[in-house]
């Protein structure tokens, strides 16, 4: 039985989840089970990592501090989540994934790649995604949509640059992995990202 891991990426706005539950019935009418999960988070331990991560601490947190608590809920997720489920013979669709990682902490704040890689080595061994779909909009695309959803927390307040920065990061990492990536434009209304979503998806299913 062949099973598949399926994220997606985007940065603010973008619609990642609500796309990602249109992909959970595409699929599921496909016949597939499926898991749908997050990241960070997933797990109670995660979730928990989750609040310290968006929450705000009026001390901050060091690059260093947020890049290990990221693998440290991705630890948790893949031991208790996301292996147990592709064993089991699950679909797992996660709302992020390590390319967040890479854009986030290496594009965003500026952590060298080489060292997310380490982590990447460690933490998930050679688990990949087999498939990632990267919503990419203007940032200032999505921030409009993301302001709407309130209250905004410790990456949504970051700069215009920060999230300039973590779209080129994404649109680098879909360069050098064009096996797994698909870009799909995220701008136009949710029907019409959806359809696109669903192409793509369906194109890959097909795919010899
Ligand atoms: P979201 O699930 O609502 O997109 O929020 C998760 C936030 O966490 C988002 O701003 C991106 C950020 N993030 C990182 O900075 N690094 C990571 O590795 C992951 C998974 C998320």
């Amino acid at each position: 039985m062949t099973t598949y891991f399926i994220t997606i990426e985007g940065s603010e706005g973008a619609g990642k989840t609500t796309q990602l539950t249109f992909m959970r019935d595409f699929l599921e009418r496909a016949g597939y089970p499926v898991t749908l999960t997050r990241e960070p988070g997933g797990t109670l331990l995660g979730e928990e990592l989750r609040a310290l991560l968006l929450g705000h601490r009026d001390d901050g947190m060091a690059l260093k501090t947020e890049t290990l608590l990221m693998f440290a809920a991705r630890a948790e997720h893949l031991e208790r989540v996301i292996r147990p489920a592709l064993a089991a013979g699950h679909w797992v669709l996660c709302d992020r994934f390590t390319d967040a990682t890479y854009a986030y902490q290496g594009g965003g704040r500026g952590l060298p790649m080489a060292q997310i890689a380490v982590l990447e080595e460690w933490v998930q061994g050679d688990l990949r995604p087999d498939l990632t779909l990267l919503l990419d909009l203007p940032v200032a695309v999505g921030r409009a949509r993301a302001g709407k959803r309130s209250p905004a927390d410790r990456f949504e307040r970051e700069t215009v640059e920060f999230f300039e920065r973590v779209r080129v990061a994404y649109r680098d990492r879909a360069q050098q992995h064009p096996d797994r990536y698909r870009i799909v434009d995220a701008a136009p209304p949710i029907a019409i990202v959806r359809a696109q979503v669903e192409k793509l998806l369906a194109q890959w299913l097909e795919r010899g």
